[in-house]
């Protein structure tokens, strides 16, 4: 497919597997992820269930998304990540923690929100997305006028997206778009607003990292 075709996806993530694997992490795609896979008739099921549903994009080896799903049992979780040692991880963070409020695509996360009717979802977390900072690169960030726009179409109004990096291009970046979008508002009045992780906010394996450039910004944005 090529570039100029209208449903090709330009590739936003980097490698999809690095080291094997482990055995027990392993056996979990077999165990566990069929169970709770974010397929579309489980999608459907858990968005006619009348309770909240979240959407964590890129969540890494899902701590954060483990964290959330314990501290708030009333709320349904889906991940998505196409990483598979960071789906591995994850898998275990469900198993060990028994979360029954988790599903899983181990996939890009775009052609879900696609498929998601509008006014949907409560919250999307965005966290430390893939920074992309060679200007070549750029056009691969997930925070595109496209996506921000998406985000808008799926969210219940007053749900929020929450948006987390520690590249100041990316922050400059992501900021513009979704102030660029009439559907989101943006109510922080300080730069403690933005440089303090707010108090929901469960760290990250790649926040500990510090592989950026800035301090990490977190910046929540409303859909009016
Ligand atoms: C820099 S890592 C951060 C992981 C995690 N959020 C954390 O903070 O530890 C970004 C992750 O986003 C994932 N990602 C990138 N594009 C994605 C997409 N289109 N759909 C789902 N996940 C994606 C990558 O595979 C990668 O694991």
């Amino acid at each position: 497919m090529s570039e100029d075709s209208p449903k090709f996806l330009m590739r936003s993530f980097g490698r999809v597997k690095s080291r094997k694997i482990k055995p027990q992490q392993a056996s979990l795609f077999d165990t566990l992820l069929p169970s709770i896979e974010a397929n579309p008739a489980r999608v459907a099921t858990l968005l006619a269930s009348g309770r909240p549903v979240w959407l964590e994009i890129g969540f890494g080896g899902g701590e954060h998304l483990a964290a959330q799903a314990a501290n708030h049992p009333n709320v349904d979780i889906i991940g998505c990540e196409p990483f598979l040692n960071g789906v591995g991880s994850a898998l275990r963070h469900i198993d060990d923690g028994h979360l029954g409020n988790v599903s899983i695509l181990a996939e890009d996360a775009r052609p879900l929100l696609d498929s998601l009717p509008d006014a949907s979802l409560e919250r999307i977390f965005i966290l430390f997305a893939d920074p992309w900072p060679k200007a070549r690169h750029n056009k691969r960030r997930f925070i595109q006028p496209e996506t921000v726009a998406t985000f808008a179409r799926v969210l219940k109004p007053g749900g929020s997206v929450r948006f987390a990096t520690d590249w100041a291009d990316y922050a400059d970046w992501a900021l513009q778009r979704f102030l660029a979008n009439a559907d989101f508002d943006w109510t922080a009045q300080s730069q403690a607003d933005w440089n303090t992780p707010p108090a929901d906010h469960v760290t990250t394996r790649y926040e500990t990292k510090g592989l950026g450039d800035c301090r990490p910004v977190f910046f929540d944005f409303y859909r009016k």
